[in-house]
């Protein structure tokens, strides 16, 4: 029997939902040879190089405390790498480590909103992104990308009407988990608007290599003025397949660069040093190895594509960036938990809920295309089955 919860939790934490996509997982492990596609990760192992740099951290005793915003070879290194890919001219004060991007969210988050502001967050995306100014009691508006036949396309004049009053915009492109990314106009006309609208922008890049047209997605870091009211939030996690690492950082202002400081002391007080080491060695050589699992990233996306693009009743949209597929399944309803729950049953792969993606997500399924291509030409022949022989109730 469940127990009665003692009195005075926080309603924001009670009201807090389980991911639909870890109620699929959960479900999912326990039934034998499912291929699972329902996280966002790849399975390739981090690189050799990384976890020897990481092992020789360890073994040289950096296990202490580190400061608070980061090593500084790591926020240069940082800074430098941006500069690279865009053209900047930061320096490690614009450069904030963080314990993930989950977490480089959080600190953006908690250095611009307030309990009651209004947030606008384009839709669908990553869950994180709504619920971390919910947890900090903002009032959250969802605008939703609009489709175009194939493609997902972002309305630059309604995302500037919904956001006139609002205290910030949250944007993530590339886009988990439809694949969209927004075009350099549209990101310089946001930082426009942020700037002479006094509008907060919490960017989040974390697939920002994960791009199949050029080197690196556009970037509010192109564009952004040391003085705006602009975030960009990344990880390690993706490009260099560092999801258990957790390991982030944050580009932003120099001058709030002290007081996001002060939060990560009160939230993790650091990160741990032969983590950073990891990082470092990533950030220096990684260049080609994300050239490699880019290339493998593409043939998998063009795997998708001609697996289930024929399938009468399946909308498969451009992929332009990202390892996901976000597929249109007609009918299938808002709940579309159970269709998956048989998917995993009967055809032995599972994938994501759609709904779990916030406004525009619902009808939709997404398959995380990370895996090695032997097992996804697997699993896209049972996905490919199932969608064939099974139309949602
Ligand atoms: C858009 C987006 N942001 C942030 C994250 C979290 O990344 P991390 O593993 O660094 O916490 C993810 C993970 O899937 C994501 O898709």
């Amino acid at each position: 029997m469940d127990r009665p919860l003692p009195p005075a939790l926080s309603p924001i934490a009670q009201q807090l939902s389980e991911s639909s996509i870890r109620t699929i997982a959960n479900f999912g492990m326990t039934q034998a040879d499912v291929i699972p596609l329902w996280f966002g990760e790849s399975d390739i192992p981090t690189p050799d190089f990384i976890r020897q740099a990481a092992a020789h951290g360890l073994e040289q005793g950096d296990t202490r405390y580190t400061p608070n915003n980061g090593i500084p070879a790591l926020r240069t290194a940082l800074a430098e790498y941006q500069n690279r890919l865009y053209d900047q001219q930061f320096d490690q004060h614009n450069i904030v480590v963080t314990v993930s991007g989950t977490n480089a969210v959080m600190l953006a988050a908690q250095t611009c909103i307030s309990a009651g502001d209004k947030v606008v967050v384009i839709t669908p995306v990553f869950p994180t992104l709504f619920a971390v100014p919910q947890l900090l009691g903002a009032k959250v508006e969802q605008l939703q990308l609009s489709q175009n036949g194939h493609r997902f396309e972002l309305d630059l004049d309604a995302l500037f009407h919904a956001a006139k009053d609002a205290k910030a915009i949250v944007i993530n492109s590339p886009n988990n988990p439809t694949g969209w990314c927004a075009t350099k106009e549209q990101i310089e006309a946001i930082c426009e608007f942020a700037r002479r609208e006094n509008v907060w922008v919490i960017s989040d890049e974390v697939y920002a290599r994960h791009t199949y047209e050029g080197d690196s997605a556009p970037s509010f870091c192109t564009f952004m003025r040391e003085s705006d009211p602009i975030i960009v939030c990344n990880s390690f996690s993706k490009a260099w397949c560092m999801t258990g690492w957790r390991l982030g950082w944050l580009t932003l202002p120099r001058a709030i660069t002290p007081t996001i400081t002060k939060l990560i002391e009160f939230n993790v007080s650091c990160a741990p040093g032969f983590v950073q080491a990891g990082g470092l060695a990533a950030i220096t050589q990684g260049e080609r190895f994300i050239e490699q699992t880019r290339e493998r990233f593409l043939t998998a996306r063009d795997m998708v594509a001609q697996a289930l693009s024929d399938i009468p009743g399946v909308t498969l949209y451009d992929m332009p960036a990202t390892f996901y597929a976000f597929v249109k399944i007609d009918g299938l309803a808002a709940n579309s938990q159970a269709y998956i729950l048989r998917m995993i049953e009967e055809a032995k792969v599972g994938v994501a809920p759609g709904e779990a993606f916030g406004l525009g997500g619902s009808e939709h399924l997404r398959i995380c295309y990370g895996c090695d291509l032997a097992v996804l030409a697997t699993a896209l022949e049972r996905i490919r089955d199932f969608l064939l022989t099974h139309r949602p109730e």
